[in-house]
């Protein structure tokens, strides 16, 4: 069974890295046989959360879409900047207004369930360690199966060419080696449900 992945970076940034990181495991997601759709942050503008602001005109388009993207896909992959050894405001953001009710459907919803691997790119020597485990955290809070297995890229300033891509192939090994589990694993849990469900 092919499963279905949504892949996106904690970052806006023109030329972030993390959404390098996320487009390399992309390509291999999608040569280990499953079905991508990468996104950009950017095109999901949401305000900051507000709950006047959710009162008075209740949860944003751009996070409806997320949502629902979330809903129709097996797992997900999150490329997560590290900011002030935590995730970015815009990832946190975007969490927060997808995790709200809707719909009459509980705001765990979108998150339950889903296999999901979390990677980083940073500049510095320490490669997001210390910001995953706080989204690790968050989704496992909101019933995401947040895979133990996960890639830090380190010196992500010099790690890519110019097309985007890994240079050095023991990255590029460590990269692919949670990739392919999280297809493992999400194309598994996919299969076993459409199993119970028939
Ligand atoms: C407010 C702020 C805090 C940051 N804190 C950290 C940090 O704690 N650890 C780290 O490795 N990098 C830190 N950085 C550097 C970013 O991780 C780095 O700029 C990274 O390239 C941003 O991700 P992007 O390239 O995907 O946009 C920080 C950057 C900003 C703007």
């Amino acid at each position: 069974m092919s499963p279905r992945l949504l892949m996106f970076a904690g970052s806006s940034r023109t030329e972030s890295f993390n959404k390098k990181l996320a487009a390399n495991a992309a390509s291999l997601a999608q040569a280990a046989g499953a079905g991508v759709t990468l996104i950009d942050l950017r095109d999901f503008p949401m305000p900051l959360y507000d709950g006047d602001l959710e009162d008075a005109q209740g949860m944003p388009d751009a996070a409806q879409r997320l949502r629902q993207l979330m809903i129709g896909h097996d797992g997900m992959l999150i490329a997560s900047p590290e900011n002030n050894a935590s995730v970015s405001a815009l990832l946190k953001n975007a969490i927060d207004w997808v995790s709200r009710p809707f719909d009459r459907q509980p705001g765990t919803v979108p998150y339950r369930g889903k296999v999901t691997a979390l990677i980083a790119a940073s500049t510095g020597a320490f490669a997001g360690v210390r910001g995953l485990p706080h989204l690790r955290q968050i989704l496992s809070q909101l019933g995401a199966i947040v895979l133990p297995e996960q890639y830090h890229q380190p010196s992500a300033h010099t790690a890519f060419n110019a097309a985007g891509g890994l240079q050095d192939p023991l990255h590029r090994a460590g990269l692919e080696a949670v990739v392919k589990r999280l297809v493992e694993v999400s194309a598994r849990l996919a299969s076993y449900r459409e199993t119970a469900a028939s």
